[in-house]
């Protein structure tokens, strides 16, 4: 039997796993009662620097789901030994000894690789500053495959902070290597335009790509549109640009005008949390379906304890 190992970066997958974490993952939707405390002599720690609300509740609750038990802290610059100074190695070094997987959300890119070059289980990347949200992005392919089950011939339009949203990048990465018949449409300010190491990679794996500063036509022509939040954690120091990213991005926010616009089987999802990127108003708009995406992180995250605790 196979297992998983660490999980740092969304690229790292092979075709037949993705397949895999997909389909335990619709077996842990549909046949749940099967998997019901195949880890009750588990542990998972839970170690985040930053808050997070859906992604460490989903891996807390498909871990107890499962029948495994979770240590740790939400958060760790004030409540671990962070706070006297102990570095991350140091810390994944002891905490591993406790637990069977880490599930590690960091404030700077690279935590969770670093990380894994120290811990003695798994560690999976909870999302690492401005860095990659690699099981975030699993859930929102894993959406948007049980939406249109050919992951071909679609445009995707993703939205707002490209340059600091996490998940979209991880979302690029695995679209650029598992599903590069597509086209994907960049929709930002221009200070926080995505990443050219992202571009290039979509240019390797040939994920035809386009740039936009405003909806334009865009919105009438995708099958998904993908909105992210202005990332304001991440301008701390740049009160000036994020003022001005801020005034752009007013511009893309999604209301009941702009769904008008999009295509009547488009879907409209968000990693979440929104901002005021997505109107309240819009909840109703059957395609709407970012609640629909954030609960499918719970099977696809039960689908990955799986197959690192017990194998697959
Ligand atoms: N999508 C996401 O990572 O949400 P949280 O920050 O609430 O975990």
């Amino acid at each position: 039997m196979l297992k998983l190992g660490h999980i740092v970066e969304s690229q790292q997958f092979d075709r037949e796993t993705l397949a895999t974490i997909f389909s335990t993952a619709d077996e842990m939707s549909s046949s749940f009662p099967q998997y019901e405390g195949i880890l009750n002599n588990k542990i998972m720690v839970v170690l985040f620097y930053e808050p997070s609300t859906r992604t460490r509740m989903s891996f807390e609750s498909a871990m107890k789901r499962l029948g495994g038990q979770v240590v740790g802290t939400e958060n760790a610059i004030q409540f671990s030994s962070r706070a006297k100074g102990e570095s991350l190695e140091d810390t994944a070094t002891v905490v591993s000894s406790y637990g069977d997987v880490i599930v590690l959300r960091y404030y700077k890119e690279g935590g969770a690789k670093r990380a894994a070059q120290f811990s003695g289980v798994p560690v999976i990347n909870a999302g690492d500053g401005t860095g990659q949200h690699p099981t975030q992005a699993l859930l929102d392919l894993y959406t948007i495959q049980k939406e249109f089950e050919d992951l071909r011939g679609l445009k995707i339009a993703m939205a707002g902070d490209l340059a600091n949203g996490r998940t979209v990048k991880s979302l690029c990465y695995l679209l650029a290597k598992h599903s590069p018949d597509n086209e994907v449409h960049f929709v930002s300010p221009v200070d926080v335009r995505m990443s050219d190491e992202i571009k290039d990679f979509m240019d390797k794996y040939r994920l035809r790509w386009y740039e936009h500063s405003g909806w334009g036509d865009v919105i009438n022509i995708v099958d998904v549109v993908y909105q992210t939040r202005v990332q304001k954690e991440r301008f701390k120091d740049d009160p000036i640009t994020l003022e001005r990213v801020r005034n752009e991005a007013e511009a893309l926010r999604i209301d009941e005008r702009i769904m008008s616009r999009m295509k009547e089987k488009a879907i409209l999802l968000h990693p979440l949390p929104r901002d005021n990127d997505i109107g309240y108003g819009v909840d109703r708009d059957p395609r709407a379906r970012y609640f629909e995406q954030s609960r499918n992180g719970l099977f696809v995250r039960m689908a990955l304890l799986k197959m690192i605790l017990i194998g697959y």
